[in-house]
């Protein structure tokens, strides 16, 4: 056999190291879950290709001065891409996307910009919400949606200020932001991705049970030390083994005020992961909560793979809870975890 020479050797060794190296952190980059992938506004207006685009401005040099009219505009059964490019202002309403107007593309000038705001707070959560989203294929890109009802850690009342309630399949959120205090994200049903989202909140902020990717999210807890119940990130609600919601939250920073668990058992499964993730002090050592669950822990899916931060530590963390393997966070960790290579506007 004739000895290859020195420079292919080199050249394979280097290619089995990029190997090696993909398979070790699981995925290509055309997941998008590493971090040199930013998905921006004009690569997702190139991939959704529509010229059809509706403007909303609040100073009256758009199509519509209310957001809710734009979309009321959209005709019933739409399905092409369409979209609704808002922009910059304080737009005091409620918005609505009905079941029936798929295919829409809502386009902000940035979430400090273009900023969708309501204030209600109500014992129903999807009552109060301030932006619904009922219809699949929805795509949003730098808008603020925010509550701001004076609720927060139950002290003046049990009433819940959602921001946003998100109750469609194929759903996606791309550097935007989610205000209120109590139950801030509704994640209801269906498959999600958050991309570089800020979503705040002191209860239960991020609640349902959706199935649901947060990479790259900014957490920030509002909630207050002074109080002896501790709030939680998040509250799952995933309810049987056959059920495949859950959320992952993958390279993200949780981190802001006062003392909460990552999630709480809303349902006998729920599942939720941190990956990668930086947790603050503000994660209370023993992580995880069954509070308002009265039924065995078993098949509660609380885990963490890899997190780092002085929040991370794992010591005292609740007995049910989990530290994943690589093996075991492979699922996870990839936008094919919803289905992402089949339907997110990035990757078609
Ligand atoms: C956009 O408009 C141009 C010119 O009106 C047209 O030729 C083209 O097909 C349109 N593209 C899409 C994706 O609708
Ligand atoms: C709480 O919600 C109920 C309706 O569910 C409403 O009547 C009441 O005004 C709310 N309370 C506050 C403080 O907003
Ligand atoms: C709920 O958590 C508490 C604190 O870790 C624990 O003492 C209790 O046994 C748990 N309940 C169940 C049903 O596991």
């Amino acid at each position: 056999m004739v000895p290859r020479s020195p420079s292919i050797r080199a050249v394979n060794v280097a290619l089995a190291a990029t190997f090696v190296f993909a398979v070790s952190i699981g995925l290509p980059a055309v997941h998008g879950l590493s971090a040199d992938t930013v998905i921006d506004s004009p690569l997702l207006t190139q991939k959704i290709g529509t010229n059809r685009t509706i403007k909303v401005d609040i100073n009256g040099n758009g199509d519509f001065k209310s957001v809710q009219a734009a979309v009321d505009s959209v005709p019933r059964g739409n399905s092409m891409w369409v979209i609704i490019h808002v922009r910059k202002g304080v737009y005091r309403e409620k918005v609505h996307i009905p079941k029936d107007k798929p295919y829409i593309f809502m386009r902000g000038n940035g979430k400090g910009r273009s900023i969708i705001s309501w204030s209600q707070s109500s014992a129903d959560n999807v009552e109060s919400a301030t932006f619904k989203v009922e219809a699949p294929n929805f795509v949003a890109f730098g808008i603020s949606f925010k509550n701001d009802a004076p609720t927060g850690v139950a002290y003046t009342s049990q009433n819940q200020s959602v921001a946003a309630f998100v109750a469609a399949d194929k759903v996606a959120f791309y550097h935007c932001a989610f205000y209120s205090t109590h139950n801030t994200l509704f994640d209801y049903k269906g498959r999600h991705y958050y991309d570089n989202c800020y979503i705040q909140g002191s209860i239960d902020f991020i609640f349902g049970r959706g199935r649901s990717v947060f990479h790259s999210c900014y957490i920030f807890i509002i909630d207050d030390k002074r109080l002896s119940i501790h709030g939680s990130i998040t509250a799952q609600n995933r309810e049987s083994a056959d059920e495949n919601s859950g959320f992952v939250f993958v390279k993200g920073k949780v981190y802001g005020i006062g003392d909460v668990y990552l999630g709480r058992a809303k349902g006998a499964y729920s599942r939720v992961v941190f990956a990668k993730t930086y947790l603050s002090k503000t994660i209370v050592p023993h992580g995880w909560t069954n509070w308002s669950y009265d039924g065995s822990t078993k098949n509660l899916y609380h885990a963490e793979y890899r997190c780092h931060g002085p929040g991370a530590e794992s010591t005292d963390r609740a007995p049910w809870s989990h530290q994943l393997t690589d093996e075991e966070a492979t699922p996870f960790m990839s936008i094919d975890y919803i289905d992402g290579q089949e339907w997110l506007p990035a990757w078609l």
